[in-house]
């Protein structure tokens, strides 16, 4: 989603900005911006697509000034062009303004700003935002110290806004200074040597800063080549020790990858390997523990791929710890949330931990946890691959995925990450009830097994993928099934698919093909089924013979035995304890849409449309 990148200091500011919006391209976007500041000029440049154009545009007329504010776009209110791109600009090109997030209630400002004569030259919500601060300018001026006077007509114009924002403010008045401000949307402020930034994610400031602050919600920063100063919610300064920057957390390396998300699908056995260790020390860690004392029942919120993980992980807390456990669209429920009753544990999961509807929905259990058992922490537990992030801060207890960073927009390690996160969880919350089944202890050495069996898949696995990718440069629709905790697995396998492919696909549990979608089967329509020994196995096998009847390809996931001969080609998981299959079959779901779509050209890392960290809703 949009990305923010800003700096003031001794260095040109352009190359710093390209730079920093070259760390924020993988979190998607379609159009790119920066302006600078000289003594007396505001520079302003914006390209359609992608950073490559503005470096075009900037080759040909280049940018001057030490202090300046850059964008990538992820079009929301109007098209992806440069006329809508960041920074939106006052009427007298002396206010630029880059934002994330959504104004909500933009229609009404710039009616009213209309209505005054002020002339708009997008169709962004973002523009009511410099026409507002030019407007305060003119009010506060001569009336405040000149070194206030940015900072107060931000923060007047910012009272005005509704809705979730994170934004980057210059003005040619006071060309040594840059505002920025966060309300629920995240901002990251960076102290480096003589140089200071802000950027919405910490990518752009490795390497260049040595420390940082996150904002608050509410809180403002003025940055000049001196420092930064601080300012709460009610205008008041106000401390906080800066956080150490290791570059080397943010930093992305391709390595001898053609693309970062086959990068990333390998360091899936690095990733195995550590959160085993994890799911089978016999204490959990202290803050897990804490918060899944006396759990009755869980409830997870999340969105897309994370949802899917939630899903692998209610089956698991039913099936191996006993306790009833629910998924929801954290976009749905935000909005009707089931009644919320006492010893419930509500998870959030997001890799980035700045999902709009996850965070809102986390919110609301906030509250709803507190007014249910006043005067204990909220029980409410947060599955992130960013510490660092809204999630981070704001849960009271939170499992750190810890997958390193995840550059490629479709999730593939962090969602093998979510997944064992909830093998940890169950596991865990097994013990704590005296749950010692067969399956617990099944389990336990299954996952012992683990990173060994998926180092052995994700070597074979490849090649068989990029043999079976050619084979469907023309396919127009896809059905992926599977049953029991495979189905979330067949919804995943369809989403990576759509995803990075474009290609339609449909994930259904196995049993329900006949309820409907067998309608669409015929030559043209393959057919994914994951078929792993379990109690399932013979139905999966007969519902694939169903497919297979209406002349649809079958491509079979499950391992090399008599019963998998029907599948036309069969990709060869070993023959794993169904309870820890899902983490073996997501390896060719994950590689066959990776290989689907570099074989048809595609821009893998980053798909159309699509952003790592959707901060809107
Ligand atoms: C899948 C994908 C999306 C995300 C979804 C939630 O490859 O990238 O479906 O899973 O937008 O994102 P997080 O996990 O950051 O909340």
């Amino acid at each position: 989603m949009c990305g923010i990148v800003a700096t003031i200091g001794f260095r040109e500011a352009a190359p710093l900005l390209l730079q920093g919006l070259q760390h924020l391209e993988y979190r998607g976007y379609d159009s790119s911006g920066l302006a600078t500041l000289t003594s007396n000029q505001l520079h302003c440049c914006k390209a359609e697509g992608k950073l490559a154009h503005l470096w075009e545009k900037l080759e040909k007329t280049p940018v001057a000034g030490c202090c300046g504010i850059g964008h990538t776009r992820w079009a929301t209110h109007g098209k992806p062009d440069a006329r809508n791109a960041h920074p939106q600009l006052d009427e007298a090109n002396q206010v630029a303004v880059v934002q994330n997030g959504i104004i909500e209630n933009h229609r009404l400002l710039r009616q009213r700003l209309e209505q005054q004569g002020v002339h708009f030259r997008s169709d962004t919500d973002t523009e009511v935002i410099p026409h507002l601060v030019a407007q305060a300018l003119k009010d506060l001026g001569g009336t405040v110290p000149p070194t206030s006077l940015l900072r107060l007509a931000v923060a007047q114009a910012v009272q005005q806004l509704q809705g979730a924002y994170a934004l980057a403010v210059i003005w040619l008045g006071q060309p040594k200074e840059l505002v920025v401000v966060r309300y629920r949307a995240p901002l990251v402020v960076g102290l480096g040597e003589g140089q200071f930034f802000c950027a919405s994610d910490t990518p752009p400031l490795a390497g260049v800063a040595s420390s940082i602050v996150s904002l608050e919600d509410g809180e403002m920063a003025r940055l000049t080549p001196l420092g930064v100063e601080l300012f709460d919610e009610s205008g008041q300064r106000t401390q906080r020790t800066p956080q150490p920057l290791r570059g080397g957390d943010y930093t992305a390396d391709k390595r001898q990858f053609r693309h970062f998300m086959l990068k990333e699908i390998h360091e899936q056995a690095d990733v195995a390997a550590a959160w085993v260790e994890r799911c089978l020390e016999t204490t959990a860690e202290e803050s897990l523990t804490t918060v899944l004392r006396n759990v009755e029942r869980v409830q997870i919120l999340a969105c897309g791929t994370s949802r899917h993980a939630a899903l692998v992980g209610a089956h698991l807390l039913e099936q191996l710890a006993g306790i009833p456990s629910s998924v929801h669209y954290a976009s749905e429920f935000r909005y009707a949330p089931p009644p919320l009753l006492p010893h419930t544990l509500t998870i959030g999961v997001t890799q980035s931990g700045e999902t709009a509807d996850t965070m809102a929905a986390l919110t609301i259990e906030m509250e709803r946890h507190r007014a249910l058992e006043p005067g204990t922490p909220p029980r409410l537990l947060g599955i992130t691959n960013r510490i660092d992030s809204s999630l981070g801060r704001q849960a009271p207890h939170i499992l750190d995925l810890k997958a390193g960073v995840e550059t490629g927009v479709a999730a593939t390690k962090t969602f093998l990450g979510q997944m064992l996160a909830f093998y940890a969880i169950a596991l865990h919350l097994a013990s704590q009830r005296h749950e010692a089944s067969a399956q617990v202890r099944a389990c336990r050495e299954a996952l012992a097994q683990l990173p060994e069996q998926l180092s052995q898949v994700l070597r074979t696995m490849d090649q068989c993928c990029a043999d079976l990718a050619h084979r469907f440069a023309e396919t127009r629709s896809m059905i992926y099934l599977g049953r029991g905790i495979n189905y979330p697995i067949a919804l995943e396998g369809a989403l990576k698919l759509k995803e990075i492919s474009y290609i339609h696909a449909e994930g259904y549990p196995a049993g329900e093909m006949k309820h409907g979608p067998i309608a669409l089967l015929d030559q043209h329509v393959p057919v994914v089924s994951i078929a792993m020994p379990g109690p399932v196995f013979e139905k999966v096998l007969s519902n694939a013979q169903e497919a297979k009847a209406r002349d649809a390809r079958l491509i079979g996931i499950g391992p090399v035995c008599g019963d998998t001969e029907i599948f036309d080609v069969l990709l060869p998981i070993p023959p794993v304890h169904e309870l820890v299959s899902p983490l073996l079959t997501t390896v060719p779901m994950q590689l066959l849409a990776y290989h689907v779509a570099a074989h048809r050209g595609l821009d893998v890392d980053q798909p159309r449309n699509l952003a790592k960290s959707v901060t809107v809703e």
